[in-house]
Parts: C-alpha cells; structure tokens; sequence
C-alpha cells in the first residue's frame, strides 16, 4: 500500500503534496515495538533479580550446612592422632566431590591454595546474566594444626549450576514473552494495514471528484470509520454535482433570459413604440395639409401628437428601466430601490406595498448593492407572479457592518423546501452567498412568505 500522502502528491492539487512521514502502520508498529522491548527489558531485570535470589539462597544454604558438618567433624577429630586426622578429614573432603554447589579442597601445604579454580561463567549462559545474578559468598577457610604441618580445609560456593538452570528457565520466559511481543506487534500491523486499504479507494475517489468526474472507487467495505467516510464522500459528490448542475442550468436559463429580453425589447419597438411612431407619421401629415381655417381641428390634432411622443417617453423610459442596470451609482440605493417600488406601486394598484428603506445603507459599494437590489426586484416579481398576496412589506436595514433585507407578503405560500424549476430563488441565494451573505426562506402554504438575506456591506 502506498501512502496516502503520496497518492495525493500525484494528484492536481499543490497543496495536497506533503513531506512524506512514516505509515501509520509503521509508527504503531514503532511503538508497540518499543513498549514490547521496554517491557521484555523489565522482565529480564526482574528474571535476572530473582534468579539472583534463587541462586544466593540455594547455594547459601549448601555452604552453611557444608560448614556446620565440617565444624561438627572438627570437634569429634580434636583428640585423635594426626595420621586418623588426615584420613578422616580426606575421607569427608572425598564426601563432596561432585557436589553441585559447592567446592571443597583439603590442603596439607604450607600456602592455602588461591580458592577454587571456577572457569568464568558456566557453558551456555550469557555474561550479563552470570553479572546479574551472580553473588559473592565469601569461602570458608578452617585450619587444622597437626604437629608437623597444618591442614586446611577450604569450603567455598559453587553458582555454576544454579545459574545455568535459573538461565534455563529466564531465558523460556524471556522467548515467551518475545514471542508474544512479536506476534501482537504482526497482529496490530496486519490489522491496520487491513483495515486502511479503502483509504487508496478513497484518495482515488477524491480525485476523480476533483477532476470533475463521477467517483467509481468509493469503497463499501471496511472499518465503520472508513465506511463512514465513504458514505460522506458520497453524499458531498452528490451535492457538488447537484451544484454544477445547477450552474450549468442557470448559465443556460441566463443565455434564455438575454434572448428574452431582446425579443422583449423588439417586441416593445415594434408593437408599442412602432404604433405610436406610425400614428404621429400620419398625424404630421394630416396636420400639414390641413386648411389654415381648420384651426380647431389642428389643435386636437397636436394634442394627440403630444399625447403619443408622451407614451414613447413612458415606453421608452420602462424599457430603459428594464434594461439598464439601476442607476444605483447616481441615485444610491435607497434612491433606486424607491424608483422600483414606486414603479411596482404603478404596475400593481391593487397590492399595497409598504417600505421601509434605512438611509445608512446608501453606504453600500454598487456593485454590492446591485445585487440587493435584483433581490428585492425578484422577491417583488415571485410575490406578483405566485403569491396573490394583498399586501407586501420590504424592509433594508443597516446592522453594524452588514445590511438585512426582509420581503414579507401575506399571500398563499409554498413549500419552501420542495425542488421547483424556476431560477429566481437559486440566484438569490447564489446572490447572497456569493457576498458571504445568508438567504433564508419562510413560507408554508396558506401562510405567506418571508424571504431574508443578509450580508457585509462591504
Ligand atoms: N412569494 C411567493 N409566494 C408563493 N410562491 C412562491 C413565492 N416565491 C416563490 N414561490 C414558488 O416558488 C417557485 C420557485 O420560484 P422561482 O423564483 O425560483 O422560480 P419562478 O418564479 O417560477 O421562475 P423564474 O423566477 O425563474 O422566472 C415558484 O414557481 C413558486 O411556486
Ligand atoms: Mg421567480
């Protein structure tokens, strides 16, 4: 398995790639190997501090009975004459050989001989463990004077045996508990390594995702973390398709809305414009040849002349109004926003439409407060088309350092989390978000609708 780490180098973005670090397998295995070795270095150190016991006290307990007898022995020759001594002594020395803990030597020269001649440390058993458990016993020296010479019987202790079984049985335990280390420290590495083989999947996934693609390896299987993960996964590629979905739709729905509005406004020239432009046409040329005497008849003829160019104006100025962004930079917003509710009061006489506009808000940069203004325009146009309200209030305020719109109506509602076709929602949130802003729908058929946004004026 590669690093997780390394599999997001590779992928698009710089920021993904990292210094690589050791696995997280590895490092678990780093440290339990650790604790394991810590532990098996404590058991040694205790093994070695009971061995250490267990050799004293068993070697301890041969010198002393060893001496008691020699003592015992001693007391019962003291009368006999020197040559039973000598047998009787060499026949007790005779009665150790081959005792396992102890070294006893008779010496009739004048010198003691230097102790026993132990090699080193026993066959088989590390040094470190004879330095551990070793003890030192200090040997027994008794003198016997005869007439001639003294004799000298020398008692002294004899770990080797007891340190080669007490080695024996360390050096079982010290195999059990390494061979338990080992096979937990597999155990935790296979477990782990097993159980992040989905992350590759879902590295893999991640890009796929990032390139804009459907993500096929998103794995269904393994630990619930990683289940978890996955079933995340999923539903966040859920949501970013649903999202460029939903851009690609308003970017057509946009591409719509320009041919609309240029049919729209060839509509308007045609039918209204066009009409009034053909009336005054022939207006002008009746008034020209009408008769110096028909003055009467040439006055009601100017009016309605004056009466058309007045309708163009009103046709042309609506459409202007239509076209052309609001003149927020000149008039502020406050001002344009009056302009719109004013001209919405004269297209809707019979809604009421109350306002209450916070001069403060005239603070707004225009290029933010064009988007509260298509806001409001579209929350007033929904309310119009949808709503059958009676009566609609809008209010924009200024709150510290953020402005707070709110359009109520008290018309018929709707689901507000229900999945409609249209677009105006969708651009006002996308409005409202695009300025780190909120948007907020309430509604409930039967019971009006509230729509609120909010956010930075600058
Ligand atoms: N104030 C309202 N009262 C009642 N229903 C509403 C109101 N505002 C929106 N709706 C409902 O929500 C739907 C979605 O509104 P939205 O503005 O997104 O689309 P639309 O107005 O149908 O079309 P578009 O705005 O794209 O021309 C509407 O079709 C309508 O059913
Ligand atoms: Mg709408």
């Amino acid at each position: 398995m590669s690093p997780p780490g390394k599999a997001l180098a590779n992928g698009t973005s710089a920021r993904a790639a990292r210094p690589a670090r050791l696995e997280l397998r590895w490092r678990l295995s780093l440290a339990i190997g650790l604790l394991l070795t810590a532990a098996l270095a404590g058991a040694a150190l205790v093994a070695v501090g009971n061995a250490r016991v267990a050799v004293s006290r068993e070697v301890d307990t041969s010198l002393r009975s060893a001496t008691a007898s020699l003592d015992l022995t001693l007391s019962l020759i003291r009368d006999l004459d020197d040559i039973e001594v000598e047998r009787v002594l060499a026949k007790w020395v005779a009665g150790f050989t081959g005792a396992r803990h102890l070294c006893v030597s008779l010496d009739t020269r004048s010198a003691p001989r230097d102790r026993c001649a132990f090699p080193e440390a026993p066959l088989g058993v590390p040094g470190w463990f004879v330095q551990g458990a070793e003890f030192s016993e200090p040997p027994v020296l008794r003198e016997i004077p005869l007439t001639e010479k003294t004799m000298r019987v020398h008692l002294e202790a004899d770990p080797r045996d007891e340190l080669r079984e007490a080695w024996v049985d360390v050096r079982s335990l010290l195999l059990v508990i390494g061979a338990l280390a080992f096979a937990v420290n597999l155990c935790v590495f296979l477990t782990i390594s097993f159980a992040l083989r989905p992350l590759e999947r879902l590295v893999r996934a991640m890009d796929q995702i990032g390139r804009g693609q459907r993500a096929t390896e998103l794995p269904r299987s393994g630990p619930p973390e990683v289940r978890l993960l996955s079933e995340k996964l999923g539903e966040l590629e859920d949501r970013i398709a649903r999202g460029r979905e939903q851009v690609r739709s308003l970017h057509l729905r946009n591409l719509d809305l320009q041919e609309d509005e240029r049919r729209m406004v060839a509509r308007e020239l045609h039918d209204e414009i066009g009409q009034h432009v053909t009336a005054i046409e022939m207006e002008t040329i009746r008034v020209a040849r009408m008769a110096p005497e028909e003055q009467v008849q040439r006055e009601v003829r100017l009016q309605q002349l004056r009466a058309s160019v007045a309708e163009i104006h009103r046709i042309s100025r609506r459409l202007v109004g239509r076209l052309r962004p609001p003149s927020i930079e000149s008039l502020g917003l406050v001002g344009a926003l009056d302009g719109l509710l004013d001209r919405w009061r004269e297209d809707h006489p019979d809604i009421a439409l109350g306002a209450e506009l916070d001069p403060g808000c005239d603070r707004m940069p225009g290029d933010r407060a064009v988007h509260l203004y298509r806001i409001v325009q579209e929350s007033l146009s929904n309310a119009a088309r949808h709503a059958r309200a009676k009566t609609i209030g809008v209010r924009v305020m200024l709150e510290g350092a953020a402005v707070k719109l709110r359009v109520g109506d008290d018309g018929c509602g709707f689901d507000a989390q229900g999945s409609y076709r249209g677009y105006g929602l969708a651009g006002m949130r996308e409005r409202a978000e695009a300025l780190s802003g909120t948007f907020t729908v309430v509604s409930k058929a039967g019971a009006g609708t509230v729509i609120e946004a909010e956010f930075p004026i600058a």
